[in-house]
């Protein structure tokens, strides 16, 4: 009974030990937008309630290894119910890879503000930068989350409003617009043999499509021609 008791106390004074939120992974300094460079050290206390993470300047953070890096500022505490770190206010759930960054004094920041909002939690108010606009993990685009559309291009511009083409062809330039990560559309199918034109190629596989001779190394796939043949194609960018 007594050797019972003193395991059950081990037990329970372990668990309330535990620290109930792991500390996000470190961003790579390679991934971090320009100029942003690695700054200071991630404050870390505790308030009674709860663990708090908070970082000098800024955080740089990615929500997956193979996305692209954005950043935001603010403390965040540990949920000790959900395990994650959400920001005081808008309850915004701390990215997986987060590292405290500083910004070169005497240089303007260049950033677009958007509003983030995850599939499933709370909306957060993120900076995204230029050649940096794919923050959503692979396989997802970022695009806009009030209008239906899909987006085909999203680029950051200096003056901070975005540009965003939608697969439509319409272009909006939105100043803090709330954007969701949304998986990317399958291309449309190849339509059937000889019917392929220039404009099916590009449909199928981008604009950046080259619709050629059979000559020319197939790199990204096939399409038949009016004539029956397979026309290859190759995308410039490759
Ligand atoms: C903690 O997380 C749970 C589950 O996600 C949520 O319901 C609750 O509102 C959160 N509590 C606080 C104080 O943020």
């Amino acid at each position: 009974m007594h050797r019972l008791l003193l395991l059950s106390a081990v037990v329970s004074s372990a668990a309330s030990q535990a620290p109930p939120c792991p500390l996000p992974a470190d961003v790579l300094a390679s991934d971090y937008p320009s100029p942003w460079a690695k700054g200071g050290l991630m404050d870390k206390w505790k308030d009674g309630a709860n663990d708090w993470i908070k970082c000098p300047d800024h955080f740089i953070a990615k929500l997956t290894a193979d996305s692209k890096a954005f950043s935001f500022g603010s403390s965040y505490y540990c949920n000790s119910t959900s395990g994650k770190w959400m920001e005081r206010g808008s309850k915004f759930q701390a990215p997986a890879f987060v590292s405290p960054v500083t910004y070169p004094t005497g240089t303007a920041k260049k950033y677009c503000p958007i509003t983030h909002t995850p599939s499933n939690g709370a909306s957060g108010w993120i900076a995204l930068y230029s050649g940096h606009e794919q923050y959503c993990p692979a396989g997802e685009i970022p695009t806009l989350a009030t209008d239906g559309k899909i987006s085909k291009s999203i680029t950051c511009q200096d003056n901070g409003k975005l540009s965003i083409v939608a697969e439509d062809g319409s272009v909006t330039y939105p100043f803090h617009p709330t954007l969701k990560c949304i998986r990317a559309p399958p291309p449309p199918p190849c339509p059937p043999l000889g019917t392929c034109t220039e404009a099916d190629v590009k449909k199928r596989f981008g604009p950046s499509a080259v619709y050629g001779a059979p000559t020319i190394t197939p790199s990204k796939g096939s399409c038949s021609s009016p004539t029956g043949k397979l026309v290859y194609l190759k995308v410039r960018s490759e």
